[in-house]
């Protein structure tokens, strides 16, 4: 028998890079989005839903037979503050309601580095910001990305739930300007955080940074290593090409210094693109 893990969310970034990284021997993806999935290639062991995270019959169906939930889906920029909180935090709380009613053991969390998004680089200690540092929101977005891991904490003291609450960085296929050169999760490491998150025995419930190994980094990787994610990329293979002259240049003011970038000074609950 396969063990099933659900991914919300699937037909985004993250999800689709995390597709082919995450197939396995023995596993079955079930792929879950608003937007349908694309549809199983021959020989992949693949399930797509097309149903909402906030859907409550939907996400009991989805959770049946589930080992563990990997919850992507939801709104991942600044927005109305309406939206935000039907998607991500009544989603969250959804997802983790099912997911207690159907005996699922593991959820991994997709929050966010603008849950902390105004730590700014100059306050933090040699050893790097924590990754379960007091919350510092940015945005409403960010203010949702709490509450998952507020919503992650409770359902594990109540319910016994495992836990992992990802303070993700930039997941993406490379990093694009100098503040993506410190905050770049490579997919490949994205991949190895979650493989590190679903295979730990007894999580608990954490926080933790979804980063690389980043030359440039000042968020700590120490909670990572300890449930088993040891990055293998680093950002600065890419630096000399997106930085030129100013490869050596420090931050550039605010935006390059505070842990959320640009989403400090977006305008609050107003569509943001990505
Ligand atoms: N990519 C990153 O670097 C990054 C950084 C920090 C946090 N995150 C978080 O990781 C998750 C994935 O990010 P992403 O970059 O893939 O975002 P994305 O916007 O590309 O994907 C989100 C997916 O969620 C789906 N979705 C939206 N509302 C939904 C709902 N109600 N029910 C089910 N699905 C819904 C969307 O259709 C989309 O496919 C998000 O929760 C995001 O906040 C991502």
């Amino acid at each position: 028998m396969s063990d099933v893990v659900l991914i919300t969310g699937a037909d985004g970034v993250v999800g689709r890079l995390m597709r082919a990284r995450l197939a396995r021997e023995g596993r079955l993806l079930r792929l879950l989005d608003v937007v349908r999935p694309e549809d199983p290639a021959e020989g992949e062991a693949v399930e797509v839903i097309e149903a909402s995270v906030t859907d409550e019959a939907a996400m009991r169906a989805a959770c049946e037979g589930v080992a563990a939930i990997i919850h992507l889906g939801g709104i991942s920029v600044e927005g109305p503050w309406a939206d935000i909180l039907s998607a991500n935090i009544d989603g969250t709380r959804v997802v983790m309601e099912a997911a207690r009613d159907a005996g699922v053991a593991r959820v991994v969390l997709a929050s966010s580095n603008h849950a902390a998004g105004f730590y700014d680089l100059d306050d933090v200690p040699d050893v790097g910001l924590a990754a379960d540092a007091f919350p510092r929101p940015d945005t409403y977005y960010g203010v949702s990305k709490v509450a998952m891991e507020a919503l992650g904490s409770l359902f594990h003291d109540r319910y016994g739930i495992d836990v992992t609450a990802l303070r993700i960085g930039s997941c993406f296929e490379k990093p694009w300007d100098r503040r993506s050169l410190w905050t770049w999760m490579s997919p490949d490491d994205g991949a190895r955080l979650l493989e590190a998150c679903l295979a730990t025995p007894e999580p608990g419930f954490r926080v933790v940074w979804g980063i690389s190994r980043n030359t440039r980094r000042w968020w700590s990787l120490e909670a990572g290593e300890a449930i088993g994610y040891h990055p293998q990329d680093d950002s600065e293979i890419f630096a000399a090409e997106l930085l030129g002259e100013a490869i050596d240049d420090g931050p550039q003011g605010p935006e390059e210094r505070l842990a959320g970038g640009k989403f400090c000074f977006t305008p609050l609950g107003e569509h943001q693109q990505k």
